[in-house]
Parts: structure tokens; sequence; C-alpha cells
């Protein structure tokens, strides 16, 4: 099988940045071939501007909110990993699709089929590999709490709404086992959980 695009997701503070720093420079090595490191929302050029309003802005419903990732998306795929991806590089891109559906219903309470429904319907370019690190939501908020930056408007609804995006982000991981790679991270430090993602990782690339 040939792995070429692969997300990494998780609830905030589940130490996707970390892991996919380490990923890209092991894939670089193993393929010989460039990898490029994006993440979403915002991974485009000129894409902080909507970053920023996304995360900042309180004002919007839940609707708007899944159609403003949908559209950062949109500008992503387009500007970014549909070029690298035809240019034969690989792509690991931290947040995708599934979190859309994780935090915009499982957190945000839309309905799940709809979410998904909708997602579908954009015809995105779907990962050969979902990684997903599935941390307990009581560890990740102490780590988000210990790192001390300004908290956007998801990681200020704290533990709740991380507890309703971890369970969706389960169900979702059940639902397609084979493209998932599901790393429980409770009791396992940073190299031990790299440790895990790379063995798996070589199984199938
Ligand atoms: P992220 O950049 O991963 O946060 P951090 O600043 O900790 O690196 O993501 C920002 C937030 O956006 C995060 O709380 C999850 C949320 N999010 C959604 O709700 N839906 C989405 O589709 C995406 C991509 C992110």
């Amino acid at each position: 099988m040939s792995v070429k695009f692969i997300t990494i997701e998780g609830i905030d503070g589940c130490g996707k940045s970390t892991q996919s720093l380490r990923i890209a420079e092991w894939l670089e090595e193993r393929t010989g071939c460039k990898t490029v490191r994006t993440f979403e929302p915002g991974g485009w050029p000129d894409g902080k501007t909507l970053r920023d309003f996304i995360l900042d802005s309180k004002s919007y419903s839940a609707m708007s909110e899944l159609l403003l990732f949908l559209a950062d998306r949109s500008e992503h795929v387009n500007r970014v990993i549909l070029p690298s991806l035809r240019q034969g590089f690989n792509v690991i891109c931290e947040r995708y699709n599934e979190s859309t559906l994780a935090y915009q219903s499982g957190g945000h309470k839309l309905n799940f089929s709809q979410v998904k429904r909708i997602i579908r319907a954009c015809n995105f370019p779907e990962p050969d590999i979902k990684i997903f690190l599935d941390i307990p939501p009581e560890i990740a908020v102490e780590r988000i709490k210990s790192r001390g930056n300004k908290s956007d408007k998801f990681e200020e609804e704290g533990l709740p709404l991380l507890k309703h995006v971890s369970e969706t982000y389960r169900r979702i991981a059940d639902d397609e086992p084979e493209r998932f790679i599901r790393v429980p991270c409770g009791e396992l430090n940073e190299d031990e959980v790299c440790a895990e993602i790379l063995s798996r990782l070589e199984a199938v690339t």
C-alpha cells in the first residue's frame, strides 16, 4: 500500500504537533520523498485571517461554524494538499474531516449523520491513514492549562466539550478501523506514543 496522505486527529492537548513533526521526519527518511506538514484551520497562504475569525468569534451559529471550517478546508485542499500530492510529496495534516465531525457534531451538537453527509458532499480527498491520538480529556485539560497560552473559543469550553468530542472520535474510529491508527495515549509518554505510531505505520508503508 502506498501511503501519501496522513491526517492526525484528537482533542485539544493530545500532542498532535509534536507527533506530526516526528512522523514527517520518519516518513521522509523512509520514502525518500519530501513530506509537507500542514494543519487546519488556516494552513494555506492567507489562511490566518479565516483561522482567527473562526477561533475568536463566538457570535455565529453552529451551522455557520461548520460551513466556515469547510470553506477553510476547501482552500487548504486546493492550494496546499492537492498540489503537494500531485507533485509526489507526502502530506501530513493536523486535523481534517474527522475534526469537523467530532467537534461540530459531538461538541457543538449538530446531527452526526447530517454533518457526515455535508462533508461527503464536499468531495475532499480521502486520507490513506488517519491517526487518532486517544487521550483522556482530563489529561488534555491539564496540558492545555499548563501551556499558559491564550485559549481559543473551543479550549475555553474545557472538559465538557472535550468529553463529547472524545466520545465522537472513538465512534468515528470504530466505524472505520481499516483506515485508523488509534493510539490510546493515557499511560504513554511522547516517545512511546511515537514508537507505537511508527510501528503501525511501518506495517502499511
Ligand atoms: P488547533 O489548531 O488544533 O488548536 P491548537 O491551537 O491547540 O493547535 O485547532 C483549533 C480548534 O479548532 C480546535 O479546538 C478544534 C477546532 N476545530 C473544529 O472545531 N473543527 C474543525 O473542522 C477543525 C479543523 C478544528
